[in-house]
């Protein structure tokens, strides 16, 4: 099977902030499709993590995409500012926004793919309208604010969900997860249709190094769709 059959997403919330350029590069290298930067205001989750700062110093530094994850009271307010820094997609989340639509708007209207997330108490049904309207959906598999998390296996069945609304409205369109995927997670998310994985400790955090790391939650999430085409 292709290795674009799995996409990898870093999460650089559990990078070595002291290391960032490093640490990046080394994802960079060992294949990564897109760097993931997770935005925290301490309102819209109870955490704080970084700014446009951080993706504009990262934009200096590598050629790969850089998603990012507002989880953010009022996105639209702060749009410009991180296209300004060098950000390539948006990924915004359906609780709390009032005016989702026109937020995906915005993003498209500033030449951004957009992509819309549901956490794990919101049900897939509240996406339908927005289908044909985003370039990825993402799937939290833990409540955001936090790294290093376990993934809620409630989420599956989600993720099924979504790519199943999918196949009829947008087929091939991303389908990604984010939260508590590591090498025995990242096989359930692909194996339910996701072809995103965003990892932060599974990554950044393992003592085998990134690149290792990267290879075995791909090579994992392979052989399990592999089974799964097998048994068809
Ligand atoms: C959580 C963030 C995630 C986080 C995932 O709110 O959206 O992107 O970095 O971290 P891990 O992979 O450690 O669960
Ligand atoms: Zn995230």
């Amino acid at each position: 099977m292709d290795k674009a059959a799995v996409k990898l997403a870093p999460s650089i919330l559990a990078a070595d902030f002291a290391r960032l350029g490093e640490q990046v590069a080394e994802a960079e290298q060992a294949g990564a499709d897109r760097i993931h930067v997770d935005v925290m205001d301490g309102h819209f989750v109870p955490n704080i993590s970084m700014g446009a700062p951080i993706v504009a110093s990262l934009r200096r530094v590598t050629h790969l995409p850089l998603e990012t994850h507002l989880m953010i009271s009022d996105p639209d307010f702060f749009l410009e500012e991180f296209v300004e820094a060098g950000s390539d997609s948006f990924l915004v989340h359906w609780e709390g926004n009032a005016n989702l639509h026109r937020t995906v708007q915005r993003i498209k209207a500033l030449g951004k793919r957009a992509g819309v997330v549901i956490n794990p108490a919101t049900p897939t049904a509240v996406l339908e309208e927005m289908l044909q309207d985003v370039d990825q959906v993402l799937v939290m598999t833990v409540n955001p604010g936090f790294g290093h998390q376990h993934f809620l296996p409630t989420t599956r069945p989600k993720i099924r969900h979504v790519r199943q609304m999918l196949e009829q409205i947008k087929p091939g369109c991303d389908v990604e997860v984010d939260g508590g995927i590591d090498a025995e997670t990242a096989p359930l998310a692909a194996a339910a249709g996701a072809n995103v994985l965003v990892a932060g400790t599974a990554i950044f955090g393992e003592s085998v190094g990134v690149a290792a790391a990267m290879n075995r939650l791909r090579a994992n999430s392979i052989k399990q769709l592999e089974k799964q085409r097998a048994q068809v």
